[in-house]
């Protein structure tokens, strides 16, 4: 099975080579391109800040098995790593055929993630091990017991994400970038595409932000056709940046921009630009070199 290891950043060549000394057994997957697919848009928990904001989405829908093999036809080789989210993917009534066919669908890819409240995951350990990373969040006071009861099975592909109140879960109710510029362009959170429902979006939290502020959400997304690729980079970038400032992603825009490029020969692709002492801080993934 392919793996990839871990998320982490850095922000100069001393770091990056450090990081490459610590995982020197790994094959890395230097700033990877994610696409993040929300299978369903139930779930079984009303987290009060979800950044998703699933509690808040009126028109609820759950992806077909056809209609993910379709996203999949369409782009795989475009994305680094398919991450498979919500919602809470675990309540999709075929959440075991989508797992089992993940990497049939998706040949191309060079990891598969998933993201879950853990309620449901034990009655899948048989199939979990078709996810090189499985984020297990916590959500202090609303799963706890299942939380702990997972990490005690010591699953080798689980990373518990604790969620602590003050310091970790994001309020949706504040706009921290409503007076900055050049949001977009600065957001590391872009690597990170999504599809939700039937449309594409250029960041991972378009589609919430859409929901939590009652804006149009097609203006900041495509329909997933044959066009998507050339559809998403005309989406226009002066509305892209008004949703921005709405985020509840507080983004740091002094820094040196993160960069995306134009389509790369068809091939959706971001560069970050790394020069010496630098500045932009990029995300990473390790693949485990395949035995
Ligand atoms: C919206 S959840 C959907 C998947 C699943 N239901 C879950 O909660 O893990 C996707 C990711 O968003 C993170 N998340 C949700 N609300 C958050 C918040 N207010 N601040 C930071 N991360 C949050 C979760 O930990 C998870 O990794
Ligand atoms: S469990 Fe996940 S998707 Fe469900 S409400 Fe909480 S953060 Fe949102
Ligand atoms: S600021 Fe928010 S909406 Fe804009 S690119 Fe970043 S995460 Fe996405």
């Amino acid at each position: 099975m392919k793996k990839w290891f871990t998320e982490e950043s850095y922000t100069t060549e001393a770091e990056k080579q450090a990081l490459q000394q610590k995982y020197k057994d790994k094959d890395i997957i230097w700033n990877y391109v994610k696409l993040e697919i929300a299978i369903t848009d139930y779930c079984n928990l009303a987290c009060p800040n979800c950044s998703q904001a699933v509690p808040l989405i009126k028109n609820k829908q759950t992806m077909s098995l056809s209609h993910i093999k379709n996203i999949a036809k369409l782009t795989d080789g475009h994305f680094d790593i398919i991450k498979i989210s919500g919602g809470e993917p675990t309540m999709h009534p075929q959440f075991r055929e989508i797992t089992e066919s993940l990497h049939s669908m998706f040949p191309k890819a060079k990891g598969f993630e998933m993201a879950t409240n853990g309620f449901k995951l034990l009655e899948y350990k048989d199939i979990i091990h078709n996810f090189d990373w499985i984020c297990l969040s916590n959500y202090p006071g609303l799963n706890d017991k299942e939380y702990n009861e997972i990490l005690k099975q010591n699953f080798p592909n689980v990373y518990p994400e604790e969620k602590i109140i003050e310091r970790d879960l994001v309020d949706i109710k504040i706009l921290p970038n409503i007076d900055k510029q050049n949001i977009f362009e600065h957001c590391s959170l872009k690597y990170i595409y999504k599809v939700t429902q039937d449309r594409l979006y250029p960041c991972c939290m378009l589609f919430a932000v859409s929901v939590m502020r009652t804006l149009d959400r097609t203006k900041v997304s495509t329909k997933l056709d044959e066009e998507w690729k050339i559809n998403l980079f005309n989406l226009d970038k002066q509305t892209i940046e008004q949703y921005c400032r709405l985020c509840p992603y507080n983004i740091n825009t002094s820094s040196y921009p993160v960069m995306i490029t134009e389509l790369d020969q068809g091939k959706v692709r971001e560069i970050y630009p790394f020069h010496k002492g630098d500045i932009a801080k990029a995300n990473y993934g390790i693949k485990q070199k395949e035995t």
